[in-house]
């Protein structure tokens, strides 16, 4: 007798071969295409699933997780902010996410924004397409040197030294903000220092942000960290909206407190503060840091493995909750 098919809920597509690895070994219920799951919606189709594949904007909290018989929700994002670990594991339900494979890519947009924000170039566009450009100018459009310059990194995970990568061949002058130190060889191979949060952003011409979201994150950066920074600063943040104080960066900007912002992610996805809406010296990218065909369908693939190693009864290797294994 063959051994039935374990039920597996996918909440939004996903890139191949992820949806192929997963019809091939699963009954895969795939949700109605809708930005926000109601939580009754991720509930009833929960109920029956050995396992979630789940992306940032489903919130997956104790209704969702408590349900008899889920054994793993498989974000397909590196964030888990937008799950309840501690609810999965009081339940014994595996939590995983995409780690690594991502990296490069997020920092490479980190860097495109830091560059487009400091040299001006969507506005820059914008001022040839309306005709504004009339010829060459000593004074025209004038932004701040990437190279030679000192970046800030707040956070310094995988994406933080993947800057301080890049940085070293723009000739940067590295500071970071991480409560946890680096190893002193990586320090010393990536030519970085490390820094109080109120150094970084007084030091800094460019200030990026790669820290997860939690409470000690909300809102890192607001108003008096505003005020720390230099007029000339550029401000980016691909990590998650909440860690930065949206209004006040609006207030920041628009009085010339700081020079520049590009931003990633926003408060409330996909909505976007309206003042910020208004201003030329912010960069709005649609939450794609690390859209790339190839990292995303990476992630898809992570994310179903992960997925199939759970319901198979295996552990999987981006296990986030390994207490959820030895449920008390
Ligand atoms: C995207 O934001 C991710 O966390 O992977």
């Amino acid at each position: 007798m063959s051994e039935a098919r374990p039920t597996v809920v996918v909440t939004h597509p996903i890139l191949e071969p992820g949806p192929t690895l997963l019809q091939e070994a699963c009954e895969v219920r795939n949700l109605p295409n809708q930005y926000h799951h109601p939580v009754e919606l991720l509930r009833k189709a929960a109920e029956g699933a050995q396992g979630l594949v789940t992306q940032l904007m489903d919130q997956v909290g104790e209704e969702v997780l408590s349900v008899p018989g889920l054994k793993v929700v498989s974000n397909v994002a590196v964030g888990f902010d937008n799950i309840d670990v501690p609810a999965a594991t009081r339940h014994g339900v595996m939590v995983t996410n995409t780690p690594g494979i991502l990296d490069d890519t997020t920092a490479d947009f980190a860097f495109t924004l830091m560059i487009a924000a400091g040299r001006r170039l969507l506005e820059a566009d914008r001022f040839t397409r309306s005709g504004a450009f009339k010829g060459w100018a000593i004074d025209m459009l004038l932004g701040h040197d990437v190279s030679q310059s000192t970046l800030g990194l707040i956070g310094f995970g995988r994406i933080g030294r993947g800057m301080a990568r890049r940085a070293k061949g723009f000739g940067m002058r590295v500071l970071y903000y991480d409560e946890h130190p680096a190893p002193p060889e990586a320090e010393q191979e990536l030519g970085v220092t490390r820094a109080d949060l109120n150094r970084v952003l007084s030091e800094s011409d460019f200030v990026s942000i790669h820290v997860p979201l939690t409470e000690t994150t909300r809102h890192l950066i607001s108003t008096p960290q505003f005020a720390l920074m230099k007029p000339t600063a550029v401000l980016i943040n691909t990590s998650r909206g909440p860690v930065v104080d949206e209004a006040a960066l609006a207030v920041a900007l628009r009085s010339d407190k700081i020079f520049a912002a590009g931003l990633d992610v926003y408060e409330k996805e996909p909505e976007v503060h309206p003042d910020l809406l208004k201003l030329d010296n912010v960069i709005l990218a649609p939450h794609i840091a690390s859209a790339s065909v190839r990292t995303r369908s990476q992630m898809s693939e992570m994310a179903v493995r992960n997925l199939l190693t759970a319901v198979r009864g295996g552990r999987p290797p981006n296990l986030l909750n390994p207490e959820a294994l030895n449920p008390r």
